[in-house]
């Protein structure tokens, strides 16, 4: 049987992760937050010790990660265990992104992540959430979204989520931190960021989520997905 996909792609803070989640949760398929997968990588090569262009560790490590997701209804994200450790919370940080990107320019450490990925295609559906999830993971994904959003707004989304947590960063540090990602994300030249040859991409600076969601879902609606 086919499982039917939706891809949503796109650079950090374009609102991805909540959407998908909605999305996931609304039809009642699996999610996968590959993202998460790098951080996941990238905090325990922290833990152990290996440099992020290791590449033949962070091969090995990428094989042999012990970790365990759940998404709990409700809140926003999917929580995370690292050597049975909840890692929710420290994945996300700035760091541990920074350092996820790095990784992610290692094709090993791409490759070893690849079966991890495809293993949650599973029925009835799957929502993949990434960088080159259209591109390269899953190309045969019958709906393909980019999602992007200017960096100024993915800036103040990132300022919110941080004051919500209780945590604080400047507004201008964050834009230039997004930047730097975004610049390592779409020039590298393994699997860079860019929409997929037939995805359709949705600016979300000024829509709400609900309006995001319900254009994908529209779209796989009339596409004969659902
Ligand atoms: O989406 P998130 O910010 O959690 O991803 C962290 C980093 O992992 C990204 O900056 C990107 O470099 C990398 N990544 C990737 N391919 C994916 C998902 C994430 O290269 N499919």
């Amino acid at each position: 049987m086919l499982i039917p996909i939706i891809t949503v792609d796109g650079p950090g803070g374009a609102g991805k992760g909540t959407i998908c989640k909605r999305l996931a949760e609304r039809l009642n398929w699996h999610l996968l937050d590959s993202g998460m997968l790098y951080r996941l990588l990238a905090l325990s090569a922290m833990n152990h010790h290996v440099a992020v262009d290791n590449e033949a560790a962070l091969k090995v490590m990428a094989s042999a990660l012990d970790i365990k997701f759940q998404s709990i209804a409700g809140q926003e994200g999917i929580c995370a265990w690292l050597e049975g450790e909840d890692v929710t919370d420290a994945i996300r940080s700035e760091d541990v992104g920074m350092a996820a990107s790095k990784i992610a320019l290692q094709p090993a450490a791409r490759s070893a992540l690849l079966a991890r990925q495809r293993a949650f295609a599973e029925a009835p559906g799957l929502v993949a959430d990434g960088r080159d999830m259209g591109t390269v993971v899953f190309v045969e994904a019958p709906l393909k979204i980019y999602l992007t959003a200017s960096v100024e707004e993915r800036a103040k989304r990132r300022h919110k989520q941080l004051l919500d947590k209780g945590q604080s960063d400047t507004l201008p540090r964050l834009v230039e931190a997004i930047k730097a990602r975004d610049d390592s994300d779409m020039n590298r030249a393994v699997a860079p960021l860019k929409p997929a040859p037939d995805a359709l991409t949705i600016d979300s600076t000024l829509m709400s989520i609900d309006e995001v969601c319900q254009q994908i879902l529209d779209e796989a609606a009339k596409r004969g997905i659902l």
